[in-house]
């Protein structure tokens, strides 16, 4: 399920939420408790796929790019994280998401697969989501929906600047990026994905910098 493919399903909600005998439902948040489950499953999917795409690109001697899909799938993980919480906070049983089947191709198509999933997850799958569940008013729900559409724009805008040189450019460019890529670090609350830790606080969730984990670069 990508994350268009997840508000289609999301649009059947106020149907859903009329059923009185789901115990999910009959805690005071049932479109909140859907859209929280609906954008677990997506994050954690993309976790797997970008973890994937790391390794194709690894194979490909891109060991920049790698470095790219291994701190992403590490924010996105993060925020599969945030929303399980909230869930079993909410009584709804967290269950393990396996990794799905799905496609690896190029590390050049692979990373226009993962534009066009940030793209939409900033421009449609994260602002409707918080639309939808703004009338519960779960202020948890809420920020944990904020951190990851927040994350999703710097990863959106770090390919974009990517793809600007490619194709024609593509090797000239994933090399360029694997001489400089510099490290990564990912905020262990949000999944802000950044070069450098800006201190003396996390500009997206306002914790202490102490929060940002340093990302293995891959071998
Ligand atoms: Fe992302
Ligand atoms: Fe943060």
């Amino acid at each position: 399920m990508n994350r268009r493919h997840a508000l289609r399903t999301l649009s059947a909600l106020p149907l859903l939420a009329a059923v009185p005998w789901r115990s999910a439902w009959s805690n005071g948040y049932p479109t909140t408790v859907a859209a929280l489950r609906t954008a677990r499953e997506v994050e954690m999917r993309v976790h797997y796929r970008y973890t994937a795409f790391g390794q194709k690109a690894r194979q490909e001697g891109y060991l920049g790019i790698a470095y790219l899909f291994a701190a992403f799938g590490s924010a996105e993980f993060i925020h599969a994280g945030n929303f399980g919480r909230i869930l079993a906070r909410l009584n709804v049983e967290v269950a393990p998401i396996q990794r799905p089947e799905f496609q690896v191709g190029t590390t050049r198509e692979n990373l226009l697969v993962a534009a066009n999933g940030e793209a939409d997850s900033v421009e449609n799958f994260y602002p409707r989501l918080l639309e939808r569940i703004a009338h519960e008013g779960h202020d948890d729900a809420m920020t944990a929906v904020r951190f990851a559409w927040e994350t999703e724009k710097q990863h959106r805008d770090k390919i974009r600047q990517i793809q600007r040189w490619s194709p024609a450019f593509f090797e000239q460019v994933a090399t360029e990026i694997d001489r400089r890529s510099g490290q990564y670090f990912v905020c262990q609350v949000c999944g802000n994905t950044v070069n450098v830790v800006p201190t003396p606080r996390c500009p997206v969730c306002k914790t202490a910098s102490t929060h940002f984990r340093h990302i293995e670069p891959p071998t």
